[in-house]
């Protein structure tokens, strides 16, 4: 897995004191206000658990299961919902959480369907890695990990065809790992 890395944009120790900092800045903005956070899977899994762990506060926890990307390293442009049943977020005051803001897609068409069908108090978004380019969707992220630029990035939660959610840091994938992985 190791050896399809080229280079690591952002070590473990690294993005998990930047988690404190965010974590800091919503204590300070939700205290005293009902808190739901609804992360986005499978993308958003592994930063729900570091980051809400360090969230001293009494929060509910929501997942969605949506697909965008259906195998490469371009966003289909479709949004999937995987579930019919959506949390109930009347009277919440919602976080919606994800790995990465790209096209911007997944979070609009996210937004736009909890805020038609779930009723929350107000959403914000919450995501580790923004890419700095041109949306698809406007769409804009409340607290921020990292901007990086666009490149196909894995782990911390992001894959490439399913694997390397694991890695425990960030890092841009060998062009040969693209062209064929190598795990089976
Ligand atoms: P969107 O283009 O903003 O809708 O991003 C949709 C989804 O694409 C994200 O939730 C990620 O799961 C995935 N994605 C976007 N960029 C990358 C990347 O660089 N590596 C891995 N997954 C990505
Ligand atoms: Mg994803």
């Amino acid at each position: 897995m190791h050896n399809d890395i080229a280079e690591v944009l952002h070590h473990e120790t690294t993005i998990l004191s930047r988690l404190d900092a965010m974590a800091r800045d919503i204590m300070r903005d939700y205290k005293d206000k009902p808190l739901t956070v609804v992360a986005i899977l499978n993308g958003g899994l592994i930063l729900m658990a570091d980051l809400l762990r360090r969230v001293q506060l009494p929060l509910k926890i929501e997942t969605v299961s949506v697909a965008s990307y259906h195998g490469g390293t371009e966003s289909s442009g479709t949004v999937t919902f995987n579930q019919s049943r959506l949390p109930d977020l009347s009277g919440q005051h919602v976080i919606l959480l994800d790995d990465i803001l790209d096209s911007g897609r997944t979070l609009h068409a996210i937004r736009e369907r909890f805020a038609a069908e779930c009723h929350p108090e107000s959403m914000r978004i919450c995501v580790l890695l923004r890419k700095l380019k041109e949306r698809s969707c406007a769409v804009s992220s409340d607290y921020t990990g990292f901007d990086i630029g666009d490149e196909f990035v894995v782990g911390y939660g992001l894959d490439y065809m399913g694997r390397y959610r694991n890695l425990p840091y960030i890092g841009v994938l060998k062009p040969e790992a693209i062209a064929a992985p190598t795990t089976p």
